[in-house]
Order: C-alpha cells, then sequence, then structure tokens
C-alpha cells in the first residue's frame, strides 16, 4: 500500500446511465468518501450477466456510461481506481477457490438474492447467480478492502464475505482481510411519480445526464397532493412527491414550504419551480464535468484502462499469496 489510509471497495453493475437516487444514495458518499479513504471502484459487468446473460449487446455503452457518470459526478481518477471486473482473471480464479467451501444452503438463504430471484421470476436458479455472492467476496477481499460502503440491501452480501474470508484465514493462511459494510443513513429516493422507488425501469428517474429542460418537465409532470385544486387549498406535504424531493435537495427550505403549502400560501408551480431549480444548481457542476469528456470520450477509456491495470497489479499480488496459503504453488515446491 503506499500509504496507510484505509482502504475501501464499492461498486454498481453497469445497467445504464445513473439517476439522482444513485447519487443519493451512494455517489454524493463516494464523492466524500475518496478523500479520506484509497478507494476502488468496481464495474460489476460479469455480475450483471447473473441477470441478463442473454442481453450482452449493450455492456461496452453501459460501462463507458457508468463510468462517465461517475467522473461527472466528481470520482477523481486520482483518488479513486475505476475498473472492470471482467478484466481481471484473478477475481474469478479467487471466486472458484471461495466456492469450494461455501454452503449452497447459505446463499439460497441470502435474503438478498431471494428477494432478487423473486423479482426477476427465476425459480430454478443458475450457479452464477447463486453463487454471485461468493463473486463479490472475491470483488472485495482481493483488494484486501477494510470498508464497503453499501446500500442496506448489500447487508448481507458483505456479511457473507467476512465469513469467506474468515474461513480462508483459518483454513490455510491469514492473509486476507474482514471487510465491513459501511452503511450511510440516506433514506432512499422514491420515483417521480411518488412510487416505490427511483429507477429506469419504473421510468420514474431523473438521470444525470438530463438537461436543465429536461430536469424542468420531469419534475412539472411530477405527483403532487391531488387533493389540492387551487392554490389556496391547503396542501398536505406528507402525500407529495415534490415535497419528498425538498426535503433531500432544499435542505434550507424545506421547513418554511411546509409550512406555507399547509397553509395554501404557495402554489404547486412555484413550489416545483423551487425544486426544479435546486435540482438543475446540483447538476451544473456535473454537466461541467461531463463536457470535458464528451469533447474528448477517449480519456474515458484511458481512466477506464488506467484504473484497471493499476486493480490488476494488486489483484495479481493478493493471488500470489493466495496461491501460496493454499499451496497451489507447485512449480515453486517441486
Ligand atoms: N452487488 C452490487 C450491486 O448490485 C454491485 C457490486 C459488485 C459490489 N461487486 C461489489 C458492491 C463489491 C460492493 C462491493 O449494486
Amino acid at each position: 500500500m503506499t500509504d496507510n489510509k484505509k482502504r475501501i471497495l464499492t461498486g454498481d453493475r453497469p445497467t445504464g446511465s445513473l439517476h439522482l437516487g444513485h447519487y443519493v444514495g451512494s455517489l454524493a458518499n463516494r464523492v466524500k468518501l475518496q478523500e479520506q479513504y484509497e478507494s476502488y471502484i468496481i464495474i460489476a459487468d460479469v455480475q450483471a450477466l447473473t441477470t441478463h446473460w442473454e442481453k450482452d449487446e449493450n455492456l461496452a455503452r453501459d460501462i463507458f456510461q457508468i463510468t462517465t457518470d461517475y467522473l461527472a459526478a466528481g470520482l477523481n481518477p486520482e483518488l479513486s481506481t475505476i475498473f472492470v471486473q471482467s478484466m481481471i482473471p484473478e477475481i474469478h480464479e479467487l471466486t472458484m477457490y471461495f466456492s469450494m467451501y461455501t454452503s449452497v444452503n447459505v446463499l439460497r438463504h441470502n435474503p438478498t438474492v431471494k428477494s432478487e430471484a423473486a423479482q426477476h421470476g427465476f425459480t430454478d436458479l443458475t450457479y452464477g447467480f447463486l453463487g454471485y455472492p461468493v463473486s463479490q467476496a472475491a470483488d472485495i477481499s482481493i483488494f484486501k478492502a477494510d470498508l464497503v460502503p453499501v446500500g442496506e440491501d448489500q447487508i448481507p452480501h458483505i456479511e457473507l464475505a467476512r465469513k469467506i474470508v474468515r474461513r480462508f484465514n483459518d483454513l490455510y493462511k491469514p492473509v486476507l482481510i474482514e471487510p465491513k459494510e459501511l452503511v450511510g443513513d440516506v433514506p432512499r429516493l422514491i420515483g417521480l411519480d411518488g412510487k416505490a422507488k427511483m429507477s429506469k425501469s419504473l421510468n420514474n428517474a431523473i438521470f444525470l445526464v438530463d438537461t436543465p429542460e429536461e430536469v424542468k418537465q420531469k419534475v412539472w409532470n411530477s405527483v403532487t397532493d391531488p387533493s389540492r385544486i387551487r392554490k389556496t387549498d391547503p396542501g398536505h406535504p406528507d402525500v407529495c412527491t415534490v415535497y419528498e424531493y425538498h426535503k433531500v435537495f432544499n435542505k434550507d427550505e424545506v421547513a418554511e414550504l411546509e409550512d406555507s403549502c399547509r397553509k395554501g400560501e404557495i402554489g404547486c408551480v412555484n413550489c416545483k419551480k423551487k425544486l426544479t431549480n435546486k435540482i438543475n444548481e446540483l447538476l451544473d457542476p456535473m454537466r461541467e464535468r461531463r463536457q470535458k469528456y464528451i469533447n474528448n470520450p477517449s480519456l474515458v477509456k484511458d481512466i477506464l484502462m488506467a484504473g484497471t491495470e493499476k486493480a490488476h497489479s494488486v489483484a495479481k499480488e493478493t493471488m500470489v499469496e493466495v496461491r501460496d496459503a493454499m499451496k497451489i504453488n507447485y512449480f515453486d515446491v517441486l
């Protein structure tokens, strides 16, 4: 390690453009954490195949897009090593070794695996899907990450990673680090339709790449208190999406807005205008940073290749220790 900073590793499956839900839920935190930790960001393209194995045609585009979103959001390639999972074959090797002693029943009872299987309508789980938490344990431990910043749904995976590492260290030699989850207390951002969560597939998202005009249109069409017809009708912020967003994006004014809404003093049009401005103020610096990469897309590829190369050399070093620990080093000892 270059210095004594603790190492974090986190990442995403590349499934298209990132939206405000991603920003609020994880990206903003990663931008902060990179100042304090040695930071690795994995673009988990192989993990994406566990649910999308027959739809591989968009992977290159999605990887490019997510990297551009990361950079636009403020991840600094000097501080965060951004890399592509499939380009590090040692991860798959470690996954295989881990899978020798990981119980199928433990995987089948993993609550996140269960809920994702249900969500995708999988009944007969594939080997790759059932085993993806094992692969995720390898993603994390091959980089000897101390901390894994994730949302709550990922906690079972980090717990499993910790157990897998502990077992490895007991069985063979203590060469890997037991990772811990780092869970922020960020509320899940609801969709523009007021439902569930912001998500690309639900078509209720504001993307980081949206133009100021698109943001305006989307906020304009978002759902407010349905019982409010005239501006002077008292509003009910608790059932209003725009109010939920003010809580997140306009902390300074939200209390005042809530009060004037309840009193029927501020109308929805005005309230939406204020929100549009706040969201565009947040996105403006990202638009500015993005422009550089739009003008010169090969910069994105260069950053990704450099990050992948650096990550690969770390992974290779760990695997030498892993193979030694497992005595899979025949040509050194024969
Ligand atoms: N499972 C994570 C998700 O769906 C993505 C991921 C893959 C990940 N490997 C990881 C997250 C390692 C943290 C650490 O969002």
